[in-house]
């Protein structure tokens, strides 16, 4: 059947260009495999796997780096990452650095999220910036990010399983001497209570695109 048609599309001359038509069924192929865990162009429907769209393209092959070289823990990333080369991470990273970073509604403490925007702003803002929402330099996006995933970031750092920054980690400790555990937890459920989609990207949307003014945030 694709045969026929392939064969078809040649004979009627239809077919522009092969490569781009060999780019675009290996991409689905290849991004596949993924959304059956990360979700419908890799904003994940559940708690259980984190959302991967909308990452900058350096952040994600940077992602699968660390855990195909284990050096980011995993519980199964790593396996599934050693299945792919350096290219194969770029194509991905290009795909899903395009799609939106859906978010869904989910059960926050209002208090604690409160609590959490103010650590926020004074410990994490700085690189993490926007409330979270922007990827930048290789920070990720932790706006609106599936609760039990930030959780579990938060937590390896913490324990010192996974490597952060230098000036991240003194601010982690330094905001922890001062405010307890318990400040996790309320970062936490700040970002799991941030579900604005009007997002604006850093290059892709230029002239349209407006931040609505709910965003500027007075407390
Ligand atoms: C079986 C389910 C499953 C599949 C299939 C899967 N992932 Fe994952 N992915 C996860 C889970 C769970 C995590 C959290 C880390 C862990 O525990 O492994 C994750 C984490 C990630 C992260 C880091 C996200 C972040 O911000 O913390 C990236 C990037 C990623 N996956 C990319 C991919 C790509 C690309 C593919 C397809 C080649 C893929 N994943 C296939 C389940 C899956
Ligand atoms: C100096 C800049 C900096 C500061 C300050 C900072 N971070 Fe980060 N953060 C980063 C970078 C860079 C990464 C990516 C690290 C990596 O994957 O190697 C990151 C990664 C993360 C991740 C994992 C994201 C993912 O999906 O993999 C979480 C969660 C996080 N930071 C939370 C925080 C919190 C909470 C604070 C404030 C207490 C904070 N960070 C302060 C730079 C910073």
């Amino acid at each position: 059947m694709i045969i026929k048609k392939y064969a078809l599309l040649l004979a009627s001359g239809l077919m522009l260009s092969t490569s781009a038509w060999a780019t675009d069924w290996d991409l689905s192929i290849l991004v596949g495999n993924c959304i059956g865990c990360h979700g419908p162009e890799g904003s994940s429907l559940g708690p259980a796997t984190p959302t991967i769209a909308g990452l900058e393209e350096d952040t994600f092959v940077e992602a699968m780096e660390e855990f195909k070289e284990g050096e980011r823990p995993s519980t199964i990333m790593e396996r599934i990452a050693k299945g792919y080369t350096q290219q194969e991470f770029e194509q991905m990273a290009s795909y899903f650095s395009k799609q939106p970073f859906v978010r869904h509604t989910q059960e926050v403490d209002a208090q604690k999220a409160k609590k959490g925007h103010h650590l926020h702003r004074k410990y994490c803002e700085k690189c993490h910036e926007d409330n979270g929402y922007t990827d930048h330099e290789g920070s990720g996006i932790l706006a609106g990010q599936w609760m039990p995933n930030l959780q579990f970031n938060l937590a390896d750092f913490h324990a010192g399983v996974r490597n952060m920054p230098r000036k991240m980690k003194k601010r982690m400790q330094k905001m922890i001497k001062r405010y307890g555990e318990n400040s996790l937890e309320n970062l936490v459920h700040f970002y799991g209570s941030q579900t604005r989609t009007d997002v604006k990207r850093d290059k892709d949307h230029d002239s349209d695109d407006h931040d609505s003014d709910d965003d500027s945030d007075s407390d």
